[in-house]
């Protein structure tokens, strides 16, 4: 049995199509999916994408948000913007699974036009497949939203 999570969904038009074939493994999992868009291939900016599955996700509407555009930078920097998001930009299953365990990251962000849509499958399973370890991390993760006074 598994567990069914909501995971908030959100594409540029350079990770449309990689993200319609993300959603609907979630869905065949038995997850439910809030997908924000983009649906084709216009061009759209990925903020807007990126703040929406983010919003989501703050405010516990999803478990887990998935962000894809060309890189995957843009949206990772944009849903870093926000203090309640852990954002790992993930290029392989290992990082998938240390972003979790270590960095207990609430997003996921990947790059359509650098990675394949059967190593991003891969690493979405790895991803939600990973628990947060805790212990030194936790303190780590505490620090994060700490503002620090610039050195002179
Ligand atoms: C769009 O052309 C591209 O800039 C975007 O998908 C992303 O790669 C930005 O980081």
């Amino acid at each position: 049995m598994i567990e069914t999570l909501t995971i908030a969904i959100g594409a540029d038009h350079g990770g449309v199509h990689m993200k319609t074939r993300l959603a609907t493994a979630l869905r065949d999992a038995g997850h439910e999916v809030l997908d924000f868009g983009t649906d084709g291939p216009a061009s759209v900016d990925y903020p807007d994408f990126a703040q929406a599955v983010c919003a989501a996700v703050a405010q516990k509407r999803a478990a887990y948000g998935v962000l894809v555009c060309g890189t995957g930078i843009g949206m990772s920097i944009a849903a870093n913007r926000n203090p309640a998001i852990r954002c790992g930009l993930v290029h392989d299953v290992t990082t998938a699974r240390l972003t979790r365990a270590h960095n207990d990251a609430n997003v996921l962000a990947l790059g359509a036009r650098i990675i394949g849509e059967e190593v991003a499958l891969d690493i979405l399973a790895a991803f939600l497949g990973t628990t947060f370890e805790g212990g030194r991390h936790e303190r780590r993760l505490s620090k994060l939203n700490k503002t620090t006074e610039p050195t002179p």
